[in-house]
C-alpha cells in the first residue's frame, strides 16, 4: 500500500482502540510507544463508548475491530460518530468481511479500513495520516466557526450602525421640522412688526397710504427680475415696506402741507434717512435693512442723499427702491397735481438711465412694463388714495 507522506503534527492527539483481543491492544501500546499521543484502550463497544463520553479532550482518532463481542465495529462506530463527529474512524477487519466494510462506510461513517494483519510501518503511516487529516478538519472547522462569528458580528455591528443611522437621521428630521416652525413663527412676527412700524407712519400722513406696501411690491418685483436670491428679496421687503419710517420725525403739518416747501422744510424731510436709519440700526435683522433705508434717496451719480454716494457704493437693494418710490409716486395722485402716469413715469426713468437710476434696474422695469403692462406698477383700483394734500410724500 502506498503511504504519502504527511506534515509534522501540531498537536498531541487522543486516540481511542478498541478490540476484543489484549493481544491487538497490545500491539498497539507497542507500535505507537515511541509516538507522542494519548492511547486510550478499550475491550468492546461498550467500554469504548464510555471512554468516549467521558473524555476531557476531544479523541482525534478512533481504531475499532469489526468482529467483537457486545456491539460490532460498525454498530459502535455509528455511535462514536455521534460523540466525536471529526474523529478519523479506521476499521480493523479480515479479507472476507467486505459487506462489514459497506456498512462500516454508510453507517459508521468510517474514513479508512485496514485488513489484519498489517504491517506495522503502513499502519504506523495511515495513523499519522489520519491524525494530519484530523487536524485538517478541526482547522478547517476553527475557521468556519471563525468566519460564522466574525459575520455574526458583522451583521450585529450593521443592525447597531443602521439603528445609530435611522435614530440620527429621524433627530435630524425632528430638528429640522422644529427649526423650520420657528423660523415661520419668527417671519411671521417680523412681518407683523414690519407692518405695524410702516403703519405708524401712515397714520402721520394717511395721504400716502399704501405707498410704501406698494413701493415693496414694484422693488420685489424688480428683484425678481433681475434674478436676485431669494434673501436679497426678503431684506428688499421689509427695507421698502419701512423705507420712509423716519417721516416719523418730521412735523405733520410739514408732512401734509399744501403746495411748495421752503428749503428749510425741504432740509427737515431730508432728515429722514438718517431718523429710520438711527431708528432701525439697532435692530438685528438678518439683513442691512438700516442701510439700504439710509441710501434709498442716492443717485447715481452722486446727486442724492445724505451721503451723496455715487454708482455701485449704493448698494443695490437701494438703488432698486429709488427706482421703485419714483416710479410709485409718478404713477401715483399727488395733490397738486394728478397722477402723471406709468408712461411718463417710465420715460423719467429711461431719461435719466445710468444717471439718478441704475441702468440695470431700468433695464429690468422696461422689461417688466413691456410684460405685464402698467398694472405691474399701480394700486388696486380700490386701494387708490385720493387726492394727496402734501408733495412731501415724493420726498
Ligand atoms: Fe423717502
Amino acid at each position: 500500500m502506498n503511504v504519502p507522506q504527511t506534515e509534522p503534527l501540531k498537536h498531541r492527539h487522543s486516540i481511542l482502540i478498541v478490540d476484543d483481543e489484549e493481544s491487538i491492544l497490545n500491539a498497539f501500546r507497542r507500535i505507537l510507544a515511541d509516538e507522542d499521543y494519548d492511547i486510550h484502550t478499550a475491550s468492546d463497544g461498550k467500554e469504548g463508548l464510555a471512554k468516549l463520553r467521558n473524555a476531557q479532550k476531544p479523541f482525534s482518532l478512533i481504531i475499532s475491530d469489526q468482529r467483537m463481542p457486545v456491539m460490532n465495529g460498525v454498530q459502535f462506530f455509528a455511535a462514536a460518530k455521534e460523540i466525536f463527529p471529526d474523529a478519523v474512524r479506521i476499521l480493523l477487519t479480515g479479507y472476507a468481511d467486505t459487506d462489514a466494510i459497506i456498512d462500516a462506510i454508510n453507517k459508521g461513517g468510517i474514513h479508512l479500513y485496514f485488513t489484519k494483519p498489517w504491517r506495522e510501518e503502513e499502519l504506523l503511516a495511515h495513523i499519522k495520516q489520519s491524525l494530519y487529516k484530523s487536524e485538517l478538519l478541526m482547522e478547517n472547522r476553527r475557521l468556519v466557526e471563525l468566519i460564522k462569528r466574525q459575520n455574526e458580528e458583522l451583521l450585529n455591528l450593521n443592525k447597531t450602525l443602521e439603528e445609530k443611522v435611522r435614530q440620527k437621521t429621524s433627530d435630524l428630521l425632528a430638528k429640522a421640522e422644529e427649526l423650520k416652525a420657528s423660523y415661520e413663527r419668527s417671519q411671521v412676527i417680523l412681518d407683523g412688526t414690519v407692518k405695524t412700524m410702516s403703519k405708524i407712519v401712515e397714520t402721520r400722513d394717511p395721504y400716502t397710504s399704501g405707498h410704501e406696501v406698494m413701493v415693496a411690491k414694484i422693488s420685489c418685483r424688480i428683484a425678481r427680475e433681475m434674478g436676485l436670491p431669494e434673501q436679497k428679496i426678503e431684506a428688499i421687503h421689509i427695507a421698502a415696506t419701512l423705507h420712509d419710517i423716519g417721516k416719523i420725525s418730521v412735523p405733520s403739518e410739514i408732512l401734509t402741507k399744501p403746495g411748495r416747501l421752503t428749503d428749510l422744510e425741504m432740509e427737515i424731510i431730508k432728515t429722514h434717512c438718517r431718523v429710520a436709519y438711527d431708528i432701525l440700526k439697532t435692530i438685528d435683522f438678518p439683513y442691512p435693512v438700516a442701510d439700504i433705508i439710509l441710501q434709498h434717496h442716492e443717485r447715481i451719480d452722486g446727486s442724492g442723499y445724505p451721503l451723496g454716494l455715487k454708482g455701485e457704493n449704493i448698494l443695490l437693494e437701494a438703488r432698486i427702491i429709488a427706482t421703485a418710490d419714483v416710479i410709485e409716486a409718478m404713477a401715483s395722485h399727488r395733490p397738486y397735481r394728478p397722477a402723471l402716469g406709468v408712461d411718463v413715469a417710465m420715460e423719467e426713468i429711461v431719461k435719466f438711465k445710468g444717471v439718478l437710476y441704475d441702468s440695470d434696474v431700468v433695464d429690468a422695469c422696461l422689461r417688466i412694463y413691456k410684460a405685464e403692462g402698467k398694472k405691474a406698477f399701480l394700486q388696486e383700483e380700490n386701494s387708490l388714495s385720493a387726492a394727496k394734500p402734501s408733495s412731501a410724500a415724493e420726498m
